[in-house]
């Protein structure tokens, strides 16, 4: 059997006007969001942050987002009766701002139907190990319990699988055994050094250039 299973789909996404338009979806310290503002910063970058999503409050990533002034939102799982009500709220505020690119940069929930229906081709993820090895939760933990030698970081799009969407870039990280005492605590820090450049030259390109989805494959369009 051919792993990943093939797909035949092709499908264009041209760049928005510039800057386009990015939702930035976080569940916690929000470096890689920090990343992407500081990127953001520069007009040649093509992108700009319209507003920042979290599925918690009090997290250091939305003080980042409010000191560089950019809008916020919080919707948590558990003030909704189901969760297809969480995602279908989720979906109406993100669409409210009108994204061309929705940014998910460490956001620790799994979207909805209704989200990926509404931005399916333009939503990123960005993924601390290097896929389609330890998808989820635990991506770093779970590199070090298999006891692989290298490591790393993938940016990919989302689909509705976990972690198995058509992948952009991806950035390598050697394990040293040091990074055992530690619980990967390290590991995961040298990851994130590689990842927040990896997202942000991914994301740039995207806004910029547009891409193609072909199967498995994401092409930038120029
Ligand atoms: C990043 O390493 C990201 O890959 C990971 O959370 C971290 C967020 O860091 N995401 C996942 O594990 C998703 N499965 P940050 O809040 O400092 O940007």
């Amino acid at each position: 059997m051919a792993y990943p299973p093939p797909q035949s789909r092709e499908q264009d996404y041209p760049a928005a006007p510039s800057p386009a338009r990015l939702v930035v979806l976080i569940s916690g310290s929000g470096t890689n969001l920090q990343a992407l503002i500081e990127a953001c910063a520069d007009p040649a970058y093509g992108a700009r942050i319209v507003a920042v999503g979290a599925d918690r409050d009090a997290i250091a990533g939305l003080e980042r987002a409010e000191a560089a002034g950019i809008p916020t939102f919080v919707h948590r799982v558990k003030d909704f009766p189901e969760r297809t009500d969480w995602d279908a709220q989720l979906t109406g505020t993100t669409a409210g701002y009108a994204p061309d690119l929705v940014v998910s940069a460490g956001f620790m929930k799994i979207l909805g139907g209704d989200f990926m229906r509404r931005f399916e081709g333009r939503i990123v993820n960005t993924h601390p190990a290097l896929l389609p090895s330890f998808p989820g939760a635990h991506g770093v933990k779970d590199a070090l319990a298999y006891g692989v030698k290298v490591t790393g970081c993938t940016v990919h799009l989302v689909d509705e699988g976990v972690d198995t969407g058509p992948i952009i870039a991806q950035g390598v990280v050697e394990v040293r055994d040091a990074d055992y005492e530690d619980d990967g605590e390290a590991l995961h820090e040298r990851i994130k050094t590689v990842e927040r450049g990896l997202l942000v030259e991914a994301v740039g390109r995207l806004a910029r250039e547009g891409h193609r989805v072909q199967g498995r494959r994401v092409l930038f369009s120029t």
